[in-house]
């Protein structure tokens, strides 16, 4: 988030002997130690690897606050909903088994004196009858659960009543593990049209070069401009095939490659860049950056998208298939869980009743 240390900050600061702890989601919380140490609050990173929590401990969290660690959230990179702590040593197609991932967090726990401290488990949990080999487990220690999903269909969530609905009809591969947020990580969403069209406008996609080469021979026009560029030959049909078929924008990626767009998304893409509000501590959609010179130094990339405008319009009632629909990988268990049958929307209260018993 941009401005997040700020942010936090002043909340700390107004808000003195209210805040028990402070979390951060997606990324490596360098900084979290050290803020909760000033302030005097407990502090819950958000890991999704053992190699993670490794390095910030021993980049910052030893030295400074390693007695205001309140527990480290293990966020499942295959299971989570939103924004995903996938490192690229993994392979989004081939998840790993989170038992074995976090035992290997507790072993390291144990080594450096944390065996007291919690973990927490997040991402695919929806029953604890599922996970009773867990408690009591000198591999895994003291275990806690976090829930994301299951608590966007109960009374209190205040997401729209289609939103709600739709999550009692999706199958399980209707979670997709993608790479389109303006981010730079992985993030987990519904396969609607707005998932739909980046995958599309991301297939439309060539290299090029500015200048001609014995590869790059095709020359190719760029909009009403008619910038040139060049295209491999192959390239080159397949351009005019997108260009016939209404795809007559090209828009230039970071690296170094080419889209096809009509010339509705062409004014979407551009509207959005310059409409942008800084949300991003770094973006890849505009190239904002929060500090310094305000540039990430990277051409815009409309591959990407603008996270804040999508997040904003599907809270506010917007058109569900036509947003952003963040969603955990277990969603398709609200269409087979009894617990709903016909749209039944349980309270919070119900819903952990239910979380517990498992009936
Ligand atoms: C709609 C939605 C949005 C989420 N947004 C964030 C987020 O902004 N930051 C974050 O750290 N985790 C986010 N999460 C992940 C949850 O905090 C939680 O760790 C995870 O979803 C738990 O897994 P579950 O969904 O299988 O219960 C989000 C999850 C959902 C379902
Ligand atoms: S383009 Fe959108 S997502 Fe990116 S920083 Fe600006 S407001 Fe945020």
């Amino acid at each position: 988030m941009g401005a997040a240390e700020r942010v936090l900050h002043g909340i700390l600061e107004k808000a003195k002997g209210l805040v028990h702890g402070i979390t951060c989601g997606a990324g490596m919380p360098y900084r979290l130690g050290e803020i909760a140490a000033k302030y005097q609050v407990y502090y819950y990173p958000i890991v999704s690897s053992v190699r993670a929590f490794k390095a910030l401990w021993k980049r910052t969290y030893q030295r400074i606050s390693s007695y205001l660690l309140g527990g480290v959230v293990y966020e499942d990179p295959w299971l989570a909903g939103g924004h995903n702590g996938l490192s690229n040593s993994e392979d989004p197609e081939l998840p790993q088994a989170p038992f074995e991932r976090v035992a290997e967090i507790r072993s390291f726990m144990n080594e450096i004196g944390l065996s007291e401290t919690p973990i927490v488990m997040a991402g695919g949990v929806w029953h604890l009858k599922d996970w009773e080999h867990w408690f009591d487990n000198l591999q895994i220690g003291p275990i806690a659960f976090q829930f994301g999903t299951r608590p966007l269909l109960t009374k209190e969530s205040p997401i729209s009543a289609e939103w709600k609905k739709k999550l009692l009809t999706l199958e399980e591969d209707d979670v997709f593990l993608n790479k389109f947020s303006p981010t730079g990580f992985y993030s987990s969403a519904v396969k609607n049209n707005f998932i739909r069209e980046l995958q599309e406008r991301n297939s439309r996609q060539i290299k090029f070069s500015e200048n001609a080469s014995e590869e790059f021979s095709s020359e190719f026009a760029m909009g009403s401009r008619g910038r040139k560029i060049y295209l491999t030959s192959q390239d080159k049909e397949l351009a005019n095939t997108w260009t016939k078929a209404g795809y007559t924008e090209a828009m230039k990626t970071p690296d170094t490659t080419v889209i096809f767009v009509t010339p509705g998304k062409f004014a979407e893409i551009r509207q959005d860049q310059i409409n942008c509000m800084g949300c991003l501590s770094h973006c890849l959609f505009s190239n904002w950056k929060d500090h310094g010179d305000h540039s990430t130094g990277r051409k815009p990339d409309p591959r990407s998208f603008c996270i804040q405008k999508t997040l904003q319009n599907i809270i506010h009632d917007g058109d569900i298939e036509n947003e952003l629909m963040f969603s955990g990988h277990n969603v398709y268990k609200f269409k087979q869980d009894p617990f709903y049958e016909n749209g039944y929307v349980p309270t919070v209260k119900e819903l952990v009743e239910r979380i517990l018993t498992g009936y």
